[in-house]
């Protein structure tokens, strides 16, 4: 028994929680996926599995992502970066919702499945489905060998090293991040991005890792917040553009652990119903950096402040108007548009985090969850 509790201290390396060493760990997770195939002085970008298959993702009608939880916010993300650069349409699908449609699907459809575990059984139903169907379809897994990495035609792995915690924090970042190296390493193929342009997201993409570090460092701050809004009953997160995805993964990280009722939403379809929630009892985290529609945001949060809703802001560093209106602010590093989930992700891991541990709650074995869900 004594033995057992040792090493699980040993594992957890100094953290109370995997989950809090498993935030933590991002930069290198981050470090450890881009490694060997972020190649920034020689502006290139290799990646074995996109490489040999270059002309599949190149002449597909669409990408269709298939993934469950968050590795389907990670989808999520990934849909704005591919189209953004890329310019190739992309579908996420639910992988449960997708394998049950009667979904049409062709030669010319190359399929992502998203997948921490590689196990997850929706998951691998649709690769199965997809594959029966002539698609192509490519695999970014965590788990090496895992079910869905075998499966599938080809993949990248994300490298994050293992995630115990039930809730996926690196996963998710590393997912993205290998996502975005394929976004660009299409993009670059295509055409579809100027040179400049290219190499500028190549250098930004190199500073993520040191920028999430900084995004680390606000950890007390956002504990006196966590304090604050832990008794609320509901929370919303609100998002636009790259930063929706973020605002959905916020939410899902809240309820998986603290049990908090929390709901993320698209900052423009607040007034379509989630307005009439807003009192001075609702907490709203919203994601309002620099760069994505800030001014729409601003305006999003105006409303909510004369609503008396409570507003944490997700900002930029040195943000001077959401200050204003905000009960409470979060710096992140500024970066490109596109690489900015991989920065705000950090503050709503961590408020969700102490939030749950004021609580009381198991913060790496929340009740009725598993971390990989090999059943239907
Ligand atoms: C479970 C886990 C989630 C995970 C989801 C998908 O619900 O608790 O953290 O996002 O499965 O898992 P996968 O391994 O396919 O990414």
């Amino acid at each position: 028994q004594e033995l057992q509790m040792n090493l699980e201290q040993i594992e957890k390396g100094g953290f109370e929680h995997f989950m809090l060493k498993e935030i933590h760990e991002q930069p290198n997770a981050i470090k450890d996926t881009y490694r060997g195939r972020l190649l920034v002085k020689e502006g290139i970008i290799r990646m074995a599995g996109i490489d040999d298959n270059i002309e599949k993702f190149l002449n597909a009608n669409r990408i269709i992502v298939v993934a469950c939880g968050t590795s389907w916010h990670a989808g999520l993300v990934a849909e704005y970066i591919f189209e953004d650069l890329a310019r190739i349409p992309v579908e996420v699908e639910y992988a449960s919702e997708f394998r049950y449609r009667n979904p049409v699907i062709t030669s010319n459809d190359v399929v992502i499945a998203i997948s921490q575990s590689g196990e997850t059984a929706d998951t691998l139903a649709a690769i199965k489905l997809a594959k029966a169907n002539g698609a192509f379809v490519f695999g970014v897994c965590n788990v090496v060998g895992s079910s869905i990495a075998r499966e599938t035609n080809a993949g990248a792995y994300t490298h994050a090293g293992p995630e115990i915690g039930v809730a996926s924090t690196k996963a998710f970042t590393t997912q993205i991040t290998v996502l975005t190296l394929i976004a660009l390493k299409l993009a670059k193929a295509k055409g579809s991005i100027s040179n400049s342009d290219y190499r500028y997201h190549l250098q930004e993409l190199e500073l993520i890792p040191e920028k999430v570090a900084k995004a680390l460092k606000s950890d007390e701050h956002i504990k006196q917040v966590a304090d604050i809004y832990k008794d609320a009953r509901n929370c919303l997160y609100l998002g636009r553009g790259y930063n929706f995805p973020v605002a959905l993964e916020g939410a899902l990280k809240l309820k998986e652990i603290s049990y908090i009722h929390a709901e993320g939403y698209p900052a423009a379809e607040m007034k379509h119903g989630p307005i009439a929630l807003i009192d001075e009892q609702m907490p709203v985290v919203v994601v309002a950096t620099k760069k994505g529609h800030y001014e729409k945001v601003v305006s999003n949060i105006q409303e909510i402040k004369s609503r008396k809703g409570k507003i944490i802001g997700i900002v930029t560093e040195g943000d001077i108007h959401v200050k204003e209106l905000a009960d409470h602010i979060i710096e992140v590093p500024e970066t490109l548009e596109p690489l900015s989930p991989l920065l705000t992700t950090i503050p709503l891991q961590l408020l969700s985090y102490h939030i749950a541990v004021m609580l009381g709650k198991n913060v790496d074995q929340p009740r009725n969850l598993a971390k990989s869900v090999t059943v239907e």
